[in-house]
């Protein structure tokens, strides 16, 4: 399984599996939810690059393991829940973190074209990896994270996500639209409103979170945060105890506007 046995803390015992988690925020939500004691499956859509991460996290003391997902693929899907049905059982938390942003360079850089614009081929891409891609990948884990004593889902939103900011020109994203990216963050969102009423009384927390603008490949380099912050608040939601909230849109403690 991994190289070392969990760390102790307070997600001991808990399994972990984070998409897009060889680089960037991603790479250091694993880090961090491996740094609390949790076991952390490190998914990555090219399995050297997964097994790289995992490594590096093994080496530095911590439980983790490679595993090949391309979150766009149907069949890659399939694979990881019997990998993980076969393995383990369940799966305690499950983090959409894997996006890409075709608008532009990175967030830092105006978008080529504006909504009326938006290549049909940017959209639908767009679309396949940051929406449809998570759902059908959480439809597919659902059965193991019911099996959870305390399953947590948290979507990697992002406030260029939120029509209420997109709509008030003293918004800090007003200004700053990139429409194919932003809507499929919109729609991430409906989903989390949605899975988290559906699951209300379940022991299942279903959260979206916005990092931050952070300094990665997405975020371009003048951004505001290192990863160790950005990654910050999706361990918050990874690691909720049972009165913690479900159905939001946060910020660390911060709600955010839909
Ligand atoms: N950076 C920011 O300022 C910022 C702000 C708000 C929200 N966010 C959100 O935070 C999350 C992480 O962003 P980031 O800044 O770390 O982005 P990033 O540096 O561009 O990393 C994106 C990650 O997603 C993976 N990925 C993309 N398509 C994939 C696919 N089809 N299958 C599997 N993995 C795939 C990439 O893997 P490869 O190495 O294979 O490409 C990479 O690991 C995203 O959901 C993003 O929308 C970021």
């Amino acid at each position: 399984m991994s190289d070392t046995e969990a760390t102790a803390g307070p997600l001991a015992g808990k399994l972990a599996l984070v998409t897009g988690g060889a680089r960037g925020i991603g790479l250091e939500i694993s880090r961090q939810l491996a740094a609390l004691g949790a076991e952390v499956l490190i998914a990555a859509r090219h399995k050297a690059k997964a097994d790289r991460a995992a490594a590096l996290l093994c080496k530095e003391g911590y439980a983790a393991q490679g595993l090949r997902l391309d979150v766009a693929f149907e069949d890659d899907r399939q694979d990881v829940y019997h990998e993980l049905r076969r393995a383990h059982g369940r799966l305690d938390i499950l983090i959409n973190n894997a996006a890409i942003y075709l608008d532009s360079k990175n967030a830092a850089t105006p978008a080529i074209k504006l909504a009326s614009g938006t290549p049909k081929g940017t959209l639908r891409t767009t679309f396949e990896t940051n929406f449809f891609a998570p759902i059908f990948l959480t439809q597919a884990l659902l059965p193991l994270l019911r099996k959870s004593p305390a399953g947590r889902i948290v979507n990697l939103s992002s406030i260029q996500g939120s029509l209420a900011y997109h709509a008030d020109p003293a918004s800090p994203v007003y200004s700053h639209k990139a429409f194919a990216y932003d809507a499929s963050k919109t729609a991430l969102n409906a989903f989390t409103v949605q899975l988290a009423e559906e699951l209300r009384d379940t022991r299942i927390k279903v959260n979206s979170v916005h990092p931050g603008w952070v300094r990665t490949k997405m975020g371009g380099d003048v951004a505001d945060l290192s990863v160790q912050e950005g990654a910050r608040t999706a361990v918050i939601y990874a690691s909720l105890p049972d009165d913690g909230p479900t159905g939001g849109f946060f910020h660390l403690n911060e709600r955010l506007p839909w």
